[in-house]
């Protein structure tokens, strides 16, 4: 069965909009958890935008299922890292002025730094993986910087979904998924995922799970946390075979 991991950045952004203690993305990992999410993901920026260290040390304190650091390969964050022992790490790149993850990280020109953090992170148990884009060159570095799985960047495929016209990047997902799948890297797939783009991505048997959080938290300003958990998660688990 494929996994859902809610990202709850954006709950975070929330309570830092009027920097109040509320929501409280730790309140909301439980109704996630309760709703069905396989588990939860959050971005510990170096600016502490959103998720702060407090939230991340709750989250590893209380939540059942799997928690996924998203993380800069600088040395802070792999401090951070050894010290929570989240169950997985993902490696992001980081502009301090983006709005948001702008794309994949480049494991081509980065590539020492990467293999080098993705060894310390496995000699601490951590499963390691890396969010990249739809590209075999990509992948390939990947493989051999060590990572456990990849999170394909899904952005683009979002974005043009929403016109209408994701076909093309839908078959460069579907070819990298297979691709990654014959050479043993698990696949993940995340950002702009949304209510209706996730359905043709939920039919590709390669791909283990989906990293997926605005759209979520926008719809549960309306049903409420745990419901819109709940309809995705059946969205992701809704295969055509
Ligand atoms: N995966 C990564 C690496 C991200 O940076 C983000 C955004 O924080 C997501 C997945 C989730 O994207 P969205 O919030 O658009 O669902």
């Amino acid at each position: 069965m494929k996994k859902l991991s809610v990202n709850l950045d954006h709950v975070a952004t929330l309570r830092e909009a009027r920097k109040e203690s509320f929501p409280d993305p730790v309140q909301a990992a439980l109704l996630c958890e309760l709703g069905g999410a396989d588990g939860i993901t959050v971005h510990l920026r170096s600016d502490r935008r959103h998720i702060k260290e407090r939230d991340l040390r709750l989250l590893r304190e209380t939540i059942k299922t799997e928690l996924n650091l998203e993380m800069a390969t600088t040395e802070e964050m792999l401090r951070i890292a050894l010290q929570v022992k989240p169950d997985v790490v993902t490696l992001v790149p980081e502009r301090p002025e983006e709005l948001t993850t702008e794309g994949g990280l480049d494991v081509v020109k980065n590539f020492s730094l990467i293999k080098k953090r993705i060894n310390q992170l496995k000699g601490a148990g951590i499963i390691t993986s890396i969010f990249i884009e739809a590209d075999e060159k990509q992948v390939v570095r990947a493989k051999e910087a060590g990572a456990d799985k990849i999170e394909i960047n899904t952005d683009a495929y979002a974005k043009k979904s929403r016109k209408g016209k994701a076909g093309e990047e839908l078959e460069r997902i579907k070819k990298i998924a297979r691709h990654c799948s014959e050479i043993g890297l698990l696949v993940h797939a995340g950002h702009g995922l949304d209510y209706w783009n996730i359905i043709p991505l939920a039919q590709l048997e390669e791909i283990e799970g989906f990293s997926i959080g605005f759209a979520i938290v926008a719809r549960a300003v309306f049903v409420g946390l745990k419901e819109a958990v709940s309809e995705m998660k059946r969205l992701v688990c809704a295969t055509a075979r």
